[in-house]
Parts: C-alpha cells; structure tokens; sequence
C-alpha cells in the first residue's frame, strides 16, 4: 500500500482507520436487462447525474444480478450489448465519463467472496421479508424462490460494502437492499472490529414513476416505458396512448389530476412550470382536451430528451468508447474490491490461520519458498 505511516507513531493504540484517506465513493447501477427510461431517471439516475461529480463514482453493471431472473446462455451471452448501451444511456443521462467509473460485476470474482463473508450476518427471515424480493419471483413466473433470489440484498450488500461505498443513490425498490448493506455492514464492525464503511442511502425524488398505462410502476416487462433513447415521434405516440382519467369522456368533464398518470408526468418532466400549472386549472375546470394536455406533455418530454439525444449521438460516434469504459473502470474496479477482501479475511482471522499452518508446516527439501501471507 502507498498510504504512509503518520510521523513518530511507532504503535498506535487505536485501530487504524480500515480505509485510506481519499474522496468520497457513490455507487449504484442496474442490472443489464435493457435499456434505461423514465421510471430510472426519476427513481435514482437523475441523483446519479447530480452527485456523481462530487465523489468518486462506480456505477456497476449488475450482470450477477441478473442471474436471479434470467440465467440462459442466451441472457448471458446479450449483457455484452445491454451493458454497452446501458453505458452509452448513462452517458446520454449526463454522467461525465472523466468522473464515473463504470464496471461488470462478473468480471469482478472477489465480489463473490464479499458475498460469502457476509452471509452469516444476516437470518433467512429478514432476508424473506424484503418486498422486492416476492415481486422479483413474482415477475419472473416463478412461484418458488430461487436461493440466488434470496441471496439478492446480500449480493448487493457485498457489491456496496466491497466499493467501500460512502453512499448509494437507488430507486425505491432497491432501499431496502441498501438496509441490509448497513446492517451488515454493521455486524461485521462489531464482530471483528471496524473494517467496513457503512453506507448511506441516498432516496429517489419520485416514489416509483407510474407507466404510461397507470397500472402500477414504469418497468420494461409491464411494456409502460418511455425509453430515454425513444425518437420523438415514438415519445410522441406513447404519450397520445397514455391512461388519463377514465372518467373524462370529453373535454368539458372536470378532470383529476392528483394521481393522473399524465400530470405526474408534466410535474416530473415538464420544465415549464407556468404551463403545467394553468394545464392542471383548465383539466379541473373541465376546460381543456386530454389531447392537448397530451401534446404538450410529450413536447415537454421531448425538450427534456433532447441534450440526452444530442450527447448520445456524440458519444456513439466514438467508437468502442462504451467498451474501453466498461474494461478499465472493471480493473479499478476490482483494486478495490480486492482491497476489502483483504481487509474483510485479515479482521476475521483467516489471514492469519492460514500463515500459521504455514509457518509451521512440515518443510520438504526442495519445497518452493512461500510468497507474502496476503495472498491468501
Ligand atoms: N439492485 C439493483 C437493480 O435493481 C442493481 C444493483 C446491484 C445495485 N448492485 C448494486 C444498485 C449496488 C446500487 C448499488 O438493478
């Protein structure tokens, strides 16, 4: 380690700091699964995009996650090109690339070794009640849990605790998991002295974006989504399509507009204040088409895509960028990880068990000398 000693300390009494002294670390992602929409920007990347410039920023390409629902060699084989584009839409979103590390879990073994390490820290009930979890299974047409299902908080907890993550900007979905990292977190401090960062979480603005048909949250497998790299005419369409209030058969009804899936929208997307306002008065007072409503709704969110679709295209006019990204934010990536596994095995012992046995072990003639004992 580069980190130098203090001056004239020569046995400190306290503990030393389990971590060097350097910025602050964000990380959060998605799993590889599609392209990113609305429902992501709202929930944790428009925080991402905020923040990311102020700490040192991972944003992890979930890959192992995604394993709880989909496992093929098919679903395996396409995280190649849904990593890529889930890069080139974070790019789009606004992360500068000079300040975001982006990396494939997969690619990353010791991740899976955090994950073993922390698992006796955390009970199968506590894992069981983790909401997310049944609509995971639920989703994916599973009526029995997988243990990797089960596993999932774990999983991140060790992609969080393993970053050394300072804090995790996520949707609401994912608040939950990042609990869990905390307690755990927590736990392990306890039971071998402080070795881990405990993180904070850093909440969604919006409670999960409802989809464009009003029925229940924006998720690619429901089909409700606006893509963030949707042209506009497709925006356009998906909007004229949207659910409004089904009770409003024509203009001159008073319409709703708490819980109208439409204004939810203007009030999340729509950067003219002054225009949604005077919308919401005309729709209650029955003096305004929901077609209007919905023109100006998709102009708004065309206007909002816009700088996304212009930085995209600058960034997917340089070639193999996406791919150069992913490789070397995945090798800085794993320095860390490693670095905490190796802090995780020296303050539970494991280090030193395995250096004994080999300090005092039978020593052949002709045995190669032993290397360091932090290898192992
Ligand atoms: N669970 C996240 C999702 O819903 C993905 C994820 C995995 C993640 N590990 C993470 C997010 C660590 C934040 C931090 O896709």
């Amino acid at each position: 380690m580069s980190k130098t000693a203090p001056a004239a300390s020569p046995a400190r009494a306290t503990p030393p700091d389990p971590r060097a002294p350097g910025p602050l670390r964000m990380l959060s992602g998605d799993r590889p699964t599609g392209r990113l929409h609305l429902g992501h920007y709202a929930g944790s990347l428009a925080n991402r995009v905020r923040l990311h410039r102020s700490y040192q920023s991972f944003f992890i390409i979930a890959d192992l996650h995604m394993l709880t629902t989909k496992n093929t060699r098919a679903d395996i084989a396409a995280t190649a090109g849904l990593a890529r584009d889930m890069v080139l839409d974070s790019l789009a979103a606004g992360l500068d690339p000079q300040h975001s590390v982006f990396y494939l879990q997969s690619a990353i073994p010791e991740v899976a070794e955090v994950s073993l390490l922390l698992q006796s820290l955390i009970t199968v009930p506590r894992l069981e009640r983790v909401p997310s979890l049944k609509e995971m299974a639920r989703d994916a047409g599973a009526d029995e849990m997988a243990y990797a299902l089960l596993g999932y908080p774990v999983l991140q907890a060790a992609d969080i605790l393993g970053i050394g993550a300072d804090v995790v900007p996520v949707g609401r979905d994912n608040a939950p998991h990042v609990e869990i990292a905390r307690e755990v977190a927590r736990r392990f401090n306890h039971l071998y002295g402080p070795t881990l960062t405990v993180p904070e979480l850093i909440p969604g603005g919006t409670p999960s974006l409802v989809g464009t048909d009003g029925q229940g949250k924006m998720s690619k497998s429901a089909g409700n989504v606006i893509y963030l790299s949707d042209p506009p005419e497709q925006v356009r369409r998906k909007v004229a399509r949207m659910y409004a209030d089904p009770g409003r058969v024509r203009a001159d009804v008073p319409g709703t507009v708490q819980g109208n899936p439409v204004f939810v929208y203007h009030d999340e997307f729509n950067d003219d204040r002054a225009e949604v306002a005077g919308l919401k008065q005309r729709y209650r007072a029955g003096a305004v088409g929901d077609a209007e409503v919905k023109e100006r709704l998709a102009a708004a969110i065309n206007r909002f895509l816009d700088p996304m679709r212009e930085r995209r295209a600058r960034f997917e006019a340089s070639s193999g960028l996406a791919e150069e990204l992913i490789v070397t934010g995945t090798e800085q990536a794993r320095r860390q990880v490693q670095q905490t596994v190796a802090g995780m095995r020296r303050a539970m012992g494991f280090t030193a068990v395995f250096s004994q046995l080999r300090g005092s072990r039978l020593s052949a003639p002709g045995a190669p000398a032993t290397g360091g004992a932090d290898g192992i």
